[in-house]
């Protein structure tokens, strides 16, 4: 990736020796004196911090707080590049990671770190994941640990600039414990608080402690499509609601049982439904679904069961839920492509057997395979509906 065109602009600029220059591009920003329309540039052992208003009335202030840049800071007009609103995201993270690399001292090689910039995160309102291997290759590691944490600041501030949020973590892998807890390093920011909006329905989390599946948001987008109105409703693993929410807001259901064991989530849930004025039509049931789902035995028109990679431990519950008439199953699973056809068979005939076994003769069938998302080379995450009926 490069942008070797970019527009050249003369403005005033602040030169300083390359290792005070994070500090004082740092004070710039706070007091709102930093251009940043314009690019920095290095020049010799300086940087060229492109300047907007009057610098001299912090002229005192910068050399009180570093002593040593007295007589060493120049103003000076320069000939500098032009930030390219046109840049996609990526881009500007190449740009800019690219930038600061020139603007610190170092002697790694430059090849084996612009390999290894980001060119994929995930966007949480105003909070930017970048994936857990970010930064972490060996050539970054060795560089980060000899940079000053000005330094490294201002490398994490210009990826939160080209993406135009305010805070900046890395995800570390889904723990694979029952909770999905999600582990996230904050880099900027300090609470890893979220609000999003989806096609209408709020949502609110924290990042670190819980878990947000957009790749998802298809199905998420599917299930609020189906109208559930008159309907109770059983979502068997709740988290903060992504699919419980949808379908109090979208589908209309008449009363949704949230299961779900995670206080955290629940916490988030609980948010949810207060933000989306449908708390009078859920009620949460904490705790292992083993246990609660029994207790909502005979009582819903339908159950929802998202959890990977399989969500067999509570067919036969889910089943037991479903009022004497019948009612929809959506059995989200992990199976592997070729295997699909014949999966989808064999989970009828169980769900077949089980229902024989507790008196209910119904006639199940599978009404529809969603392909959610590929898991891995070869395994989808696919949602099964079944419909059973007297
Ligand atoms: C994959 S996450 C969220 C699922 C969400 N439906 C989705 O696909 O994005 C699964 C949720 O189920 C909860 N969970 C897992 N096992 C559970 C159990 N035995 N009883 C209740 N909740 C459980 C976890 O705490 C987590 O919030």
């Amino acid at each position: 990736m490069s942008d070797s065109k970019q527009a050249i602009s003369s403005g005033m600029a602040l030169l300083i020796p390359l290792e005070f220059s994070p500090k004082v591009k740092q004070i710039l920003i706070e007091k709102n004196l930093y251009e940043n329309n314009l690019r920095p540039k290095r020049i010799s052992q300086n940087l060229a911090l492109p300047l907007c208003g009057d610098f001299e009335n912090i002229r005192d202030e910068i050399c009180q707080t570093i002593p040593e840049i007295k007589n060493k800071m120049i103003i000076e007009l320069h000939a500098l590049e032009v930030n390219n609103p046109d840049m996609i995201p990526a881009q500007m993270v190449f740009h800019n990671v690219s930038s600061w690399l020139e603007q610190i001292n170092h002697n790694h090689k430059k090849e084996l770190l612009l390999e290894n910039i980001p060119q994929k995160w995930e966007l949480l309102g105003d909070l930017a994941l970048l994936p857990s291997n970010s930064f972490t290759q060996n050539e970054w590691v060795v560089l980060l640990s000899q940079c000053e944490q000005s330094e490294i600041q201002n490398l994490w501030n210009s990826i939160c600039e080209s993406l135009k949020v305010n805070r900046l973590g890395r995800q570390q892998p889904i723990s694979k414990d029952l909770m999905r807890t999600s582990q996230v390093e904050l880099l900027i920011g300090d609470q890893g608080w979220v609000e999003l909006i989806d096609y209408g329905v709020h949502f609110g989390f924290d990042a670190t402690k819980v878990m947000y599946s957009s790749g998802n948001v298809t199905e998420r987008h599917r299930i609020g499509n189906i109208n559930m109105e008159n309907e109770v409703v059983v979502d068997a693993f709740a988290g903060i609601g992504y699919y419980s929410l949808p379908m109090l807001v979208r589908s209309n259901v008449k009363h949704l049982h949230a299961c779900e064991i995670n206080s955290n989530s629940i916490e988030s849930l609980l948010w949810g439904a207060k933000k989306n004025n449908v708390s009078q039509k859920l009620t949460i049931h904490e705790g292992d679904n083993q246990i609660t789902l029994a207790k909502l035995k005979n009582k819903s028109d339908r159950c929802h069961l998202g959890i990977l990679p399989s969500s067999e431990g509570v067919w036969q519950l889910a089943l037991g839920c479903l009022k004497k008439k019948g009612g929809w199953l959506h059995i989200h699973m992990n199976v592997e492509e070729k295997k699909i056809p014949s999966w989808i068979e064999e989970t009828i005939s169980k769900l077949e057997l089980m229902s024989q076994k507790m008196g209910r003769n119904w006639t199940i069938e599978a009404k529809h395979l969603e392909k959610v998302k590929w898991f891995s080379p070869r395994i989808r995450h696919v949602v099964l509906d079944v419909h059973c009926t007297q």
